[in-house]
């Protein structure tokens, strides 16, 4: 052992427990918050809402008429005001509230004051626009500090905000922008992405040719690249900047008021605008993050999700700063200049608690333990996972390798819906399982249930639902409250479905098992077989196309289409490759096809639905199962011939 490894942790057959002293000095270690909290749900989460400041404190923590919610009814706050100006007036106005550290190694701290002044700048720059409380804006832009503080100013001034992945094409970012109407978009010239530029303007440029709300666009300068920059509608961020007052006040928000939609796949073709209000999701999200990572005020906390994500929007931006915490944003990918680009980070800051996905520690594991063993990670006391469900030997490469055997990992199931972390261990009280997310947080009622809804025995497999409302829930799909209640809420009344299976282990441990519906989950994102679909038939050569989720060593999943092409088309040389890149084009490079199987008919049913259990079946190579309906079973055959 050692001599400087601080006890952590402890390995017992199988299951690692809290070790003594990382228990002796956390900030939750009372088992009996699990009781208290299951005894009287509704007086948990009102006790939890004392940790905000509320311009006017709720006068009922929930009113629940299923599917619908309010939490903290009457209650008035702002989220900005939250994550700023309540910390301005203690020590940690001076404290770093971002770390900052760029591509190309550049990096920038900014305090909480720091932080407060460009965020009420950029409020009294979108005033100045026109952006008046519940106009919408739309928010393109690379992981830089920006990107938080024009979040944080929309919040300030009570106009929703809705992230675009930087990765999004063009088109994606048109279709978020109608659906929102937005009124003002804000992007950079460009981003960094392993030393080349990736043109957000020109994105930009192209997706508002399609749209016709939005009436300004705010440039941020960031590569230097040339853009083009339309006279009245286009405007420098820094220009703007310059001219702006140095002082907006916060708006009175109710706790029910919209702070953001964010769009996330389903089902269907069209992305799902997902709502979330002000009060439940800022206390949802700023108690799992303190209790979760067991938040010290001298922690350095790196979550290295980008901000387009949910889980950069709860856990880089409002569930951090809320909580007055550190937060290193990192603007680039973990390979450039070299491989050892996060390890090289952490040892620069000294990294507390790391926050990371699978699929991230899959890839370090393909490419060997000698870059981080190349530095010093003796900072890091705490280790996190999200996204998708780690595979156990994932699990044990993190444990050994990045927490060197000394830092709990906390294996974090929740989803965009849910606004916040749902199921996970709390580092001091929970026994870790490699693979499993554990259990549910306090105040959270998860169950794995049946076809009937009912709960399944303990050690069974099942569908994974939410049993009672919860603080961060969403409130509806922005202008479609149908959707809302028909994707989540129609299976069994008054319980949320997740779209997940899962099994409930005799210990009472929960495994997510992956999605039941016709989502993928590449790399811990979501891609819609439905939108990739659309995207091939848009292609003139495709007459049908079905897609479905192929595992893959990295990735998790990786999606495999079925195409077949229009009468007289062939197949010749690169129409793969076109088709391909027309997926990356039409949605963005997430949602590339690794597969493309031509064929004359796609398996159906006598009814007409694609059997994409064949196809799934066909793409992995296992042996086939049920083909009894299947309407033409040559058409099995000639699939697998190929
Ligand atoms: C889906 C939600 C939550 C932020 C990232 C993804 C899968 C997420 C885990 C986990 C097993 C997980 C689920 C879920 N998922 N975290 N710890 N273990 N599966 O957010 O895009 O809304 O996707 O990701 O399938 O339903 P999202």
């Amino acid at each position: 052992m050692r001599e400087d490894k601080r006890e952590g942790i402890v390995e017992e057959s199988k299951v690692f427990k809290p070790g003594a002293e990382f228990k002796a000095r956390a900030l939750v270690r009372e088992e009996k918050v699990y009781e208290e909290a299951a005894r009287d749900r509704i007086g948990f989460w009102g006790q939890a809402a004392e940790r905000l400041d509320w311009f006017k404190p709720w006068d009922k923590v929930l009113e629940w008429d299923p599917p619908f919610a309010q939490w903290y009814v009457g209650g008035k706050l702002n989220a900005s005001y939250n994550c700023l100006d309540r910390h301005l007036t203690s020590w940690r106005r001076n404290k770093a509230a971002i770390i900052f550290e760029g591509e190309y190694g550049d990096s920038r701290v900014l305090t909480y004051q720091d932080l407060y002044r460009e965020v009420n700048q950029f409020a009294n720059v979108l005033k100045s626009l026109g952006v008046n409380k519940g106009d919408r804006v739309t928010i393109y832009l690379p992981m830089i500090p920006e990107a938080a503080i024009a979040m944080l100013a929309c919040a300030r001034i009570g106009a929703p905000h809705s992230v675009v992945f930087g990765g999004f094409s063009a088109e994606a970012l048109r279709d978020r922008l109608i659906d929102a109407k937005a009124k003002v978009l804000i992007t950079s010239d460009g981003s960094f992405r392993r030393g080349s530029v990736v043109p957000l303007k020109e994105n930009a440029d192209s997706a508002l040719a399609g749209s016709d709300s939005v009436e300004h666009v705010v440039v941020v300068q960031r590569t230097g690249t040339e853009v083009n920059m339309k006279e009245g509608r286009d405007l420098w961020y820094h220009e703007q900047m310059q001219k702006a007052a140095l002082e907006c006040q916060a708006e009175e928000m109710d706790a029910e008021d919209m702070l953001f939609i964010l769009y996330t796949s389903g089902t269907t073709g069209k992305p799902k605008g997902v709502v979330h209000t002000t009060g439940g999701y800022m206390v949802g999200v700023s108690t799992t993050h303190e209790w979760i990572f067991d938040l010290k005020e001298e922690d350095v906390y790196w979550c290295t999700a980008d901000v387009g994500w949910i889980t950069g929007h709860s856990y880089i931006v409002y569930g951090p700063l809320a909580n007055g915490a550190t937060v290193l944003m990192y603007e680039g990918t973990p390979d450039y200049p070299a491989k050892d680009r996060f390890w090289e980070i952490i040892e620069k800051y000294r990294v507390t608690i790391l926050y990371t996905a699978p699929t991230a520690i899959r890839t370090f594991m393909k490419w060997g333990p000698s870059y981080p063993e190349s530095h010093d990670l003796s900072s890091l006391r705490l280790l996190g996972s999200v996204g998708e469900p780690i595979n156990p030997e994932a699990w044990m490469w993190y444990y050994k390798h990045i927490g060197q055997e000394r830092c709990p990992i906390v294996d974090t199931w929740w989803q965009t819906e849910t606004g916040m972390i749902m199921m996970t261990p709390l580092p001091a009280l929970t026994a870790l399982k490699p693979g499993s997310c554990t259990v549910p947080f306090p105040g959270v009622k998860v169950e794995v249930v049946d076809h009937d809804g009912r709960p399944v025995a303990k050690g069974s497999d099942g569908y994974l639902v939410v049993r009672e409302p919860w603080p961060a829930m969403l409130r509806t799909v922005y202008g479609d409250q149908n959707r809302y209640v028909n994707t989540y809420w129609s299976n069994w009344p008054g319980i949320y479905f997740t779209g997940d299976g899962a099994r409930w282990d005799e210990d009472g441990y929960f495994w997510v098992l992956g999605r039941v519906d016709d989502v993928i989950n590449v790399s811990g994102h979501r891609i819609g077989t439905a939108e990739v679909e659309s995207a091939l038939v848009d292609h003139p050569s495709v007459a049908e196309a079905a897609c479905i989720g192929k595992s893959h060593e990295v990735k998790g999943q990786a999606v495999a289409a079925f195409v077949t092409l229009k009468e007289g088309v062939d197949v010749g040389n690169g129409l793969m490759d076109e088709l391909k890149a027309h997926v990356a084009k039409k949605i963005g490079a997430l949602a590339r096809p690794d597969d493309i199987f031509f064929t004359p008919e796609l398996p159906k049913t006598r009814s007409g639905k694609i059997m994409r259990r064949l196809l799934r079946d066909i793409a992995e190579g296992r042996a086939l199962g049920d083909t009894t309906t299947l309407a033409d079973a040559s058409v099995v055959q000639a699939l697998r011939d190929k």
